[in-house]
């Protein structure tokens, strides 16, 4: 299950996600409203797959936007319902992604005792000069302070999301936000490259020229850093922007979608993927509350992945993991594709070997153009 959560505090001047602050939204789909709302899309789903083999729920990903906007106890009645509806798996995975400021030691207590196992905060850096380019509100040091409380109370899965290539970023910052990353104990990085997107405050300064575009040669050297501190530190690689500590310790959620895995995606613009099946709801979260309230579904629209739409996104993601792509996935165009990388360094001659297709660390760094380049 995923369960998107539309509300920020404000908004960062880089994010182009479908969440929106209290003078964005406007009345009509509160966040004191908003766990009831969610509910009502889950009875929907508990109707929709009565006729199936009631699935069990191996992994819950609250999301957002900021889900620890809302009260504990509302994100505690949403995993409550969903247990109740489908049955949680003994060992399942929750995790809610959380700002480091909205999170407090009785808060994620309070989570923590809900079933919440795993808690993704989002820290983006140690360099107050980088965190105001970016417009984050906390101060830093916070994120890792909300790593350390989280554990405390008992979340034994960390994890702390790094933005790196931010202009006025040096080399000496990037390096410190990993520093402090690993001294926070947390069993998890997550590290991406900052993307200008489309629409945000950030292309804007970025289009009149008060700040420069993030170069694609600086961002590859601080993925190299990246992979040297957190390998250094006993984190491995997973997928191309994710490390963990141990083989526990990835999120098996974004496995799930990795891997072509089902879910259901609660929430206004969540997608969903089940059993070839692909939907989405209606973006805006007034629009989502005002379907449901009429009994209505908040899907917009669904399709059926082709044959050729499934192998493409096959390869796209599973590519990218360091599990890896089996040769025999490929069609000859792609096989071909693989033996050119292979033979540029970019694929591991040894995993090659036994059949399988796995970025080397350069092939990490091009991992885009490896895969267009099998795809052809
Ligand atoms: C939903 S947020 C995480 C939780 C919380 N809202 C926060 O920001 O602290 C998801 C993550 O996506 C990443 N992200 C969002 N927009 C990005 C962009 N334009 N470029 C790179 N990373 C981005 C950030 O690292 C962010 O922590
Ligand atoms: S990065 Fe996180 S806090 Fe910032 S606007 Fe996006 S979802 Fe909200």
């Amino acid at each position: 299950m995923y369960v998107h959560v539309p509300f920020c505090a404000s908004r960062c001047g880089y994010c182009d996600f479908n969440t929106y602050t209290a003078a964005e939204l406007g009345g009509g789909a509160s966040r004191e409203e908003y766990a009831e709302t969610v509910l009502a899309e889950l009875a929907l789903a508990a109707r929709v797959l009565r006729d199936h083999r009631p699935p069990r729920v191996d992994t819950v990903f609250v999301g957002g936007g900021t889900p620890t906007l809302l009260p504990a106890a509302d994100l505690a009645r949403i995993l409550e319902a969903i247990d109740r509806t489908w049955g949680l798996a003994a060992d399942a995975e929750v995790t809610t992604e959380a700002n480091p400021e909205s999170v407090t030691p009785r808060s994620l207590a309070a989570l923590r005792a809900a079933g919440y196992t795993r808690i993704s905060l989002g820290m983006q850096s140690a360099s107050p000069g980088v965190l105001a380019i970016l417009d984050r509100r906390h101060s830093a040091g916070r994120a890792a302070a909300a790593a350390q409380e989280a554990r405390e109370v008992g979340f034994e899965h960390v994890n702390l999301d790094l933005i790196y290539g931010t202009p006025g970023e040096s080399a000496a910052d990037f390096a410190a936000s990993l520093d402090e990353a690993v001294a926070a104990g947390v069993d998890h990085v997550s590290a991406y490259s900052l993307i200008v997107e489309e629409g945000t405050r950030l292309a804007a300064q970025v289009r009149r020229g008060e700040l420069a575009q993030p170069s694609d040669d600086v961002a590859a050297d601080r993925y190299l850093a990246a992979e040297a501190a957190l390998d250094a530190a006993g984190f491995s690689w997973y997928e191309v922007s994710n490390w963990a500590r141990t083989l526990d310790a990835r999120c098996r959620h974004n496995l799930l979608y990795w891997t072509g895995g089902d879910w259901w995606g609660l929430g206004p613009g969540a997608h969903s993927h089940v059993g070839g099946v692909r939907w989405w709801n209606v973006k805006h979260p007034t629009a989502y509350a005002q379907r449901l309230a009429v009994g209505a579904s908040p899907g917009l629209a669904r399709e059926v992945l082709t044959a050729d739409e499934a192998y493409l996104e096959d390869v796209m993601l599973r590519l990218r993991l360091a599990a890896g792509l089996p040769l025999e996935v490929l069609d000859p165009a792609g096989r071909a594709g693989a033996d050119r990388a292979r033979a540029a360094g970019l694929l591991a001659a040894a995993a090659y070997g036994d059949g399988r297709a796995v970025l080397t660390l350069r092939g990490r760094l091009l991992a885009d153009a490896v895969v267009r380049d099998l795809l052809g």
